[in-house]
């Protein structure tokens, strides 16, 4: 484990907890005026504890407007991934209040949970305090959706069987939302006919399961019983949000990403550097605020999210195909970094050295933003493009609005490590205004667009 210090993680206790968690499995607790991080089976590392704001203590207010989770906690080793589950709720703009059973406080502090979630960990049941400010009722009852990660053995037979003795299961029993469930348990415990009776009985009860993954376990044994990945859960979570109440539910969102690949010959083409995560990262906030999600990408390297319909395309020809086989749409983000040009012809064979001319005739590709964008019954209410340019950004960012005939253009300054990197600075510019925003993770931005999607499709209704 690299010896970072406290001073690199801003001061501040939860992203020093989210860098260590990057770095792998840790356990960071808090004692006296002391931060101590410690890897399993590797010495306690001491840090002073951070002098600015402390976000884990009392309550802090969540975003107004954002869908909720009511994240459970289960006693098992897999508790460390729902620290990171936290994480990537939060990025997506998601708000998490957890209840952490007293055998999960075994493997994850609420000290972590908390720094986190930015919000008070519920334990037990009977802390009248709690009672007093917030019942077991109230807690199920005020999140969109409750999430349990992991579920344990335990924690799934006593949903599947109606027991309330402690807190997380009255609140499984006391809840009138729908339950995700990712369970992680040693392989023999999952394979139990009474663990897959109960399983069988959460799902018909509606619960939905996800997981568990096949793999090495940390008990040594081999087989299914490994928690779901974080991403994997939080996709599983999005998706049964957009059918919550979010700011964009019953809208239908249209997004392209990634480059487009215009063939030389069966083997060759000309592409671009475009990762395709700024596009991915819009089309998940877009599914985490509620709305459907059509997301048209060209070929990257990444998983499309399980919360969106993906189409896989190469060409420009086909995105244009396809996004035009996805409308109408309510809005269309267009972030895909669309080859301008093409060769004029593509050879059916690979072409030999020798028969290669030393120029290649190129030809221009449609325009799909410029397509989409033009007056008609089918053009989405609003349409965004992304311009991406090395100088004089705001100048050319408003020409293209013209140019496109688009509603607002998101320009990135992409002169430095902005393409294929985590962040992104952007203008947001509107015909009648712009907002330069600070530079952010992807998902942020993708967050904070699916925001302001939302307030300018209210007020045009
Ligand atoms: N775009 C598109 N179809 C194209 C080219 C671009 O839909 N054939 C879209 C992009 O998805 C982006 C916007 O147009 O939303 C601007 O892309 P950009 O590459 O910055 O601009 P270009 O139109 O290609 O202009 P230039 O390369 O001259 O800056």
């Amino acid at each position: 484990m690299r010896d970072w210090a406290v001073a690199d993680a801003k001061n501040r206790f939860s992203e020093l907890i989210t860098k260590a968690l990057e770095e792998g499995p840790q356990r960071v607790t808090r004692r006296g005026r002391r931060v101590v991080v410690q890897a399993e089976g590797e010495a306690e590392i001491t840090h002073p504890a951070p002098t600015g704001r402390v976000e884990y203590a009392g309550h802090i207010a969540q975003p107004a407007g954002a869908l909720r989770v009511l994240l459970i906690i289960g006693g098992g080793i897999a508790a460390y991934k729902s620290l990171e589950l936290i994480r990537l709720l939060k990025k997506s703009g998601i708000a998490v209040r957890a209840i952490l059973t007293p055998a999960g406080a075994h493997f994850v502090t609420p000290l972590s949970v908390g720094a986190l979630s930015e919000d008070k960990v519920y334990g037990d049941l009977f802390d009248l305090t709690d009672e007093a400010e917030m019942g077991h009722i109230e807690l199920s009852r005020s999140a969109d959706l409750v999430v349990v990660a992991p579920a344990t053995a335990d924690l799934m037979a006593k949903a599947a069987n109606g027991i309330a003795n402690d807190l997380a299961s009255t609140a499984l029993l006391a809840t009138d939302k729908r339950v995700l469930m990712a369970p992680a348990m040693n392989v023999r415990m999952w394979a139990h006919p009474a663990t897959q009776r109960n399983l069988r009985r959460l799902e018909a009860d509606g619960v939905t399961i996800v997981g568990p993954d096949e793999g090495a376990m940390a008990c040594g044994e081999f087989g299914p019983g490994r928690m779901a990945e974080p991403a994997q859960i939080r996709d599983a979570i999005i998706r049964l949000l957009s059918n919550a109440a979010g700011p964009l539910a019953g809208a239908h969102a249209l997004v392209t990403a990634g480059p487009t690949v215009e063939p030389i010959d069966p083997v060759r083409f000309l592409s671009n550097r475009s990762s395709g995560k700024q596009g991915y990262a819009i089309a998940r906030a877009l599914a985490a605020a509620g709305a459907r999600v059509t997301l048209v990408s060209g070929p990257v390297a990444l998983a499309a999210p399980s919360s969106v319909d993906a189409v896989h395309v190469e060409t420009a020809h086909e995105m244009l195909a396809a996004c035009q086989a996805a409308l109408p749409a309510d809005v269309f983000v267009s972030v895909a970094a669309v080859a301008d040009w093409r060769p004029e012809t593509s050879a059916a064979e690979k072409i030999k050295k020798g028969q290669a001319a030393r120029v290649i005739a190129l030809t221009e590709n449609p325009d799909i933003l410029a397509t989409l964008a033009k007056p008609g019954p089918k053009r989405p209410r609003l349409v965004i493009g992304f311009a991406a340019e090395t100088e004089k950004l705001e100048a050319h960012a408003r020409a293209k609005i013209a140019q496109k005939g688009c509603d607002w253009i998101v320009a990135n300054d992409v002169s430095g490590d902005v393409m294929g990197g985590a962040e992104n600075e952007v203008v947001l510019i509107r015909r009648d205004g712009e907002e330069r925003w600070p530079r952010m993770g992807k998902d942020a931005v993708g967050a904070r667009l699916a925001t302001a999607i939302a307030d300018a499709l209210r007020a045009r209704d």
